[in-house]
């Protein structure tokens, strides 16, 4: 269970047992370090800081907390570990033994679905490079930093996959997971949410919240895989995720905190808000509204179509779960069940059953939906403690989507279809301008030392290992 870090690449899966994978993995580690070095974030080698280090994969025990010189970081591939005795829950294959290799009739599905996952990883490191520039503390800087280490282990999970299980081709898909980049015209990244730029921190926070949470869902859905390994990197994998989205809930929730506090102070009225915060240097809330529209709508593309053959095929044959699925109370083949999802029928959004089967992207939609709205409802405690009449609300799926139904129309957040023109017309009202962007992007003023914030954000109430905002969780040299 414990994790030795005296090898060149720290592992809990006996590596050196393996000489073939330990010498392709070791071919492949300076590649992940250049990749690093160029695209990670960025002037951040010479920094040393507060990091939590996984050194056991046991539920209390795998987080150290110490300074690391960010050049000497060491990723590495740590799993859940096995229970031999585990079978699989769900689909054509259900009670049987789950899977220590990948079945032939289903390597490319498994491939394909490790390299989209895989994919992503690197992706949100490389949208997220520049943020160092413009941090609103040093516990902030500390957070990103920790998000983006994690995410670079989350890539070696895929890899170590790829290269472990499906030969040749594994080893070329984890070569390719180092060429496309995100944003780039001509090897953009896979799913198009990891192609856009994260340019501000109100930007980070609700990626963290919104796509990072979409990783959870995935990541919960294939923790369920057949593909033990599959299944057993997802479960570690999870435990980090959680932090991703802490960082995201929490860094809203200070936003929100800073935008009531500045409208008491000031005796600021609601209908005024967008000006006035603006003129003392918050993000006001309807601002903050429409970059949860944004992202809300960007992530929960990600979920796919809404019924789908794919995924139909993927449950059914063992490889991708739904979420919870142990713990759903029905037969866990869904041949003759059925799910109720949204239509589009003529104009109007109208509910139907479908089949459970085809149905499972949309109903892990629905689960993330449920999720999403926990914080929403948290940030608008915030709010009315504060005594503050404003309620932050997630806009209705058909909203600005690019995939799916509901991409051939336009919608109001309230879901109601609107034509072409009147979202000409409106749609500033509901998504982030060019001039609020402008706005914000005015207030990205770094502030690095310790104890100090920029003044678009409440400090944090929580702490780091006992260590208070205070704390200099960086170390600039
Ligand atoms: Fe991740
Ligand atoms: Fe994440």
């Amino acid at each position: 269970m414990s994790i030795n870090y005296n090898e060149k690449i720290p592992n809990n899966v006996d590596l050196s047992s393996d000489r073939r994978l330990q010498r392709a993995l070791e071919r492949w580690q300076p590649e992940f370090l250049n990749w690093w070095e160029e695209l990670g974030p960025e002037n951040s080698t010479d920094l040393d800081v507060y990091l939590r280090t996984a050194i056991s994969v046991k539920k209390d025990g795998w987080a150290h907390f110490d300074y690391v010189k960010m050049q000497d970081y060491r990723w590495g591939i740590f799993l859940t570990p096995s229970d031999s005795d585990r079978t699989i829950d769900f689909g054509i294959h259900k009670g049987q033994p789950a899977w220590q290799e990948v079945p032939g009739e289903y390597r490319s599905e498994l491939r394909r679905l490790i390299v989209t996952q895989g994919d992503t990883e690197p992706a949100s490191v490389e949208q997220q490079r520049q943020l160092g520039r413009t941090c609103p503390s040093l516990y902030d800087l500390r957070n990103l930093f920790q998000v983006n280490v994690e995410e670079g282990r989350h890539l070696w999970a895929m890899v170590y996959l790829l290269q472990a299980y499906f030969g040749r081709d594994g080893r070329e898909e984890a070569e390719a997971l180092l060429e496309r980049h995100s944003g780039d015209p001509d090897k953009p990244r896979i799913l198009e949410a990891f192609n856009e730029e994260t340019l501000d921190w109100l930007s980070f926070f609700m990626f963290t919240y919104f796509t990072d949470r979409d990783g959870k869902f995935q990541l919960a859905s294939l923790a369920e895989s057949g593909f033990d390994p599959l299944a057993r990197s997802c479960r570690f994998m999870l435990t980090e995720e959680a932090h991703h989205m802490f960082v995201g809930e929490t860094g809203v929730g200070r936003v929100v905190q800073r935008a009531c506090d500045l409208m008491n102070e000031h005796k600021i009225r609601s209908s005024a808000a967008e000006v006035e915060v603006r003129k003392y240097g918050g993000i006001d809330l309807p601002t903050i509204q429409k970059y949860l529209n944004f992202h809300f709508s960007v992530s929960v593309d990600l979920f796919g179509q809404e019924l789908s053959t794919n995924a139909a095929t993927y449950y059914n044959t063992g490889i991708k779960g739904r979420f919870g699925e142990s713990k759903i109370n029905d037969d866990h083949l869904l041949h003759d069940s059925s799910y109720s999802v949204l239509e589009l029928k003529g104009d109007h959004i109208v509910k139907v059953d479908a089949p459970a089967l085809n149905a499972v992207n949309e109903r892990l939609r629905d689960d993330y939906i449920v999720d999403c709205d926990i914080g929403v409802r948290r940030w608008n405690k915030i709010i009315t403690d504060s005594g503050i009449d404003f309620k932050l609300k997630l806009p209705h799926r058909a909203f600005q989507r690019g995939i799916g139904q509901f991409s051939e129309i336009q919608c109001d957040p309230q879901g109601n279809i609107i034509t072409q023109a009147e979202w000409e017309r409106r749609h500033h009202e509901w998504l982030p301008t060019q001039d609020d962007q402008e706005y914000i992007q005015s207030l990205m003023q770094k502030v690095t030392e310790p104890g100090k914030i920029a003044g678009w954000i409440a400090p944090p109430k929580g702490k780091i290992n006992r260590h208070p905002f205070e704390f200099e969780f960086v170390r600039f040299n």
